[in-house]
């Protein structure tokens, strides 16, 4: 299995948990976390002995997303990798339950990732957003499919296109999460969730999720097409300018 030191891989009981540990950058994540979280889905999918998969971040912090400085790499180098495009992929394939558990900032991936999970808890001090635009790209993930088939297309419009602020209410009203839970409660009552769904008739409910979520192909493309505009964009001039402001800003801090 391939490993990062900021993506904790642990198992307890059924459940397979995957944890953001990177708080000093505010769990921003890099190629090789991509990676990490992409081979730790496979071996969980591939092991009998695991029936859930639980992801989680730090208090206070879910994700800022995609590393910045990753970006800026990209976009002097041209060359993306495809650590991004293959966790992308893994998503909508995984048969087996996915729960996400969100305490605070979750930003660009760190949102739209809950779109390929079942169940997503979160405190009311979250904070959905995806400022793609702002930084001249594109939605990714899927999500340009998936966010207006579930929220409708003004919300769906606001949030992708607009980066709008999302609290955890408007995030549950609009149905990209579950359950708002107090931040006491939060990982108990989503470890609770994966291993009820874990102790599930694993046949039956990987039928009943691929069922619910219909479109796997359309999704597939659709991932791709995001991607091609996402990797134009990266190299953009006013991508760069983007990624330069947001170092700027910590340099003149
Ligand atoms: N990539 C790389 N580093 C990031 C990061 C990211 N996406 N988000 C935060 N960091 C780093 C900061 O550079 C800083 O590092 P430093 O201490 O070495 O300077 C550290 O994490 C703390 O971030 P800071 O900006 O000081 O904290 P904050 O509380 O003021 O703001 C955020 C937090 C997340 C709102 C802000 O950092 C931010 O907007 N990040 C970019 C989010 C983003 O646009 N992601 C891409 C989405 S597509």
């Amino acid at each position: 299995m391939q490993t990062d030191p900021h993506i904790q891989v642990s198992r307890e009981g059924a459940v397979q948990s995957i944890r953001f540990d990177r708080a000093d950058k505010k769990n921003a994540i890099t190629r090789t976390m991509y990676a990490a979280m992409t081979s730790a889905l496979r071996h969980g999918e591939a092991d009998d002995a695991i029936g859930a998969h639980l992801i989680l971040g730090q208090p206070g912090v879910f994700s800022s997303g995609n590393d910045m400085q990753d970006f800026m790499a990209f976009a002097m180098s041209g060359e993306m990798g495809n650590e991004v495009l293959e966790f992308l992929h893994t998503l909508p394939d995984l048969k087996k339950p996915v729960v996400s558990a969100v305490d605070g900032l979750a930003i660009g991936i760190g949102t739209t990732i809950h779109m390929h999970c079942d169940l997503t808890f979160a405190t009311p001090r979250s904070l959905f957003k995806t400022p793609f635009v702002d930084l001249a790209l594109v939605p990714e993930a899927g999500s340009s499919l998936l966010a207006p088939a579930s929220m409708g297309y003004q919300r769906a419009f606001a949030m992708l296109a607009m980066g709008e602020d999302f609290s955890a209410e408007a995030a549950r009203e609009a149905g990209l999460i579950y359950k708002v839970v107090d931040e006491a409660n939060l990982e108990a009552e989503a470890f609770a969730a994966a291993a009820n769904l874990a102790a599930r008739p694993p046949v039956a409910l990987s039928i009943a999720k691929q069922l619910l979520k219909s479109n796997k192909d359309g999704l597939a493309a659709r991932i791709d097409e995001e991607a091609m505009h996402f990797e134009a964009q990266l190299k953009s001039e006013e991508a760069k300018a983007a990624f330069m402001a947001f170092m700027a800003r910590k340099k003149a801090h």
